[in-house]
This record gives C-alpha cells, sequence and structure tokens, in this order.
C-alpha cells in the first residue's frame, strides 16, 4: 500500500475542519487506514490525522504498542485507529511538554494538555471506543485531534523561548530523524 505525501504547514488543507465519517467497514475507509497506517510508519511517526495526507475526514491513527524511536523514552500507547473523536477533559490539569509534527518537520516545541482526558469515537468497523487515559497517550490523541479541525501545535505554543528546531535544542538527538 502506498506511502502518502505528507501535508507541511502552510498548506491551507491542514486548516480545514474535517467532516465526519458516515459510513463504516467500507473498502474506502480501510484503504484511508491502510495508507495512514504504512505513512506513519515510514515516517516513525507517533500519530497522524487523516488531513495530514489531504483527506478531509474525521479519521485519526496513533500509536504503535512499541517504542517509537522518535520518542524513545515515551510510554507505549496501544495502536488506535479513531474515528470521529470526542473528547473530554476530566479535571483543569495542564501539562507542559515537547511535542513535534509530522507537519512541522524539523521543529519541536512546548505546549499544553489536558493531564487526563476521556475520548470517544468509533473504530473503521464501526465499534465504540471509549477510553480514559492521562500523560503521554493523553497528548498523542489530544494533538493528533487538533488535526481535525485545523489545529497545528504551533499554534498552541505560548512560550515562543521554547520552540525551534530540533537539532539545536536536543543536539544529542538522532539526525536522521528529520522532525
Ligand atoms: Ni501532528
Amino acid at each position: 500500500m502506498p506511502v502518502r505525501h505528507i501535508l507541511k504547514m502552510g498548506d491551507p488543507r491542514l486548516l480545514r475542519v474535517a467532516a465526519p465519517v458516515t459510513a463504516f467497514d467500507t473498502d474506502a475507509l480501510h484503504l484511508l487506514v491502510t495508507d495512514l497506517l504504512d505513512t506513519m510508519a515510514a515516517a516513525n511517526g507517533a500519530g497522524l490525522a487523516a488531513p495530514q495526507i489531504g483527506v478531509d475526514l474525521q479519521v485519526v491513527i496513533f500509536g504503535s504498542g512499541a517504542p517509537n524511536p522518535r520518542y524513545p523514552r515515551a510510554p507505549i500507547v496501544p495502536q488506535t485507529v479513531l474515528c470521529n473523536p470526542v473528547i473530554t477533559p476530566l479535571d483543569a490539569e495542564e501539562q507542559m511538554d515537547w511535542e513535534g509534527c509530522l507537519s512541522v518537520p524539523g521543529l519541536r516545541g512546548v505546549v499544553p494538555r489536558w493531564q487526563r482526558i476521556r475520548y470517544t469515537g468509533f473504530d473503521p468497523y464501526g465499534d465504540a471506543i471509549d477510553r480514559t487515559v492521562e500523560g503521554f497517550h493523553a497528548r498523542v490523541v489530544q494533538h493528533e485531534c487538533d488535526h481535525l479541525i485545523g489545529k497545528l501545535y504551533p499554534m498552541r505554543v505560548r512560550d515562543f523561548t521554547q520552540f525551534g528546531f530540533t537539532e539545536v535544542l536536543f543536539p544529542g538527538l538522532d539526525a536522521a530523524q528529520d522532525d
């Protein structure tokens, strides 16, 4: 299955509010999910949203069930395909941490996210997903779902002294990881 081109920040297609999935368990939806999974794997991404490959639908994928070479110290997040997600913060606590994005290559920034969330939605077969999570898992879900409302993480950076090029901020990081 093809590895798709990932749109970069500046492309207006990344700024759209995506349309909900209305038909589940279709060939078209399964092909989209396969392309997302292949594209994320090829880029060593922690997650990917359909708008990042130019598809205007509320579909995100994240997690791998295994350590991510781009975030080697991050907790393991189960591989998930989530359609039509709804996020509810469970309390007012925020956490600040570094994020990158395959649509913003070469940069990292510190972004506030809810520490504890419940998220609901559907898998590609139309079966309900309902999870309560925290920390890195919650951060990844919030980052990916932001792509469905036209938000890229730099739009959430509050302190631009904590935003810059990965190779400068983290010179020890594997230089082959271009994001
Ligand atoms: Ni992203």
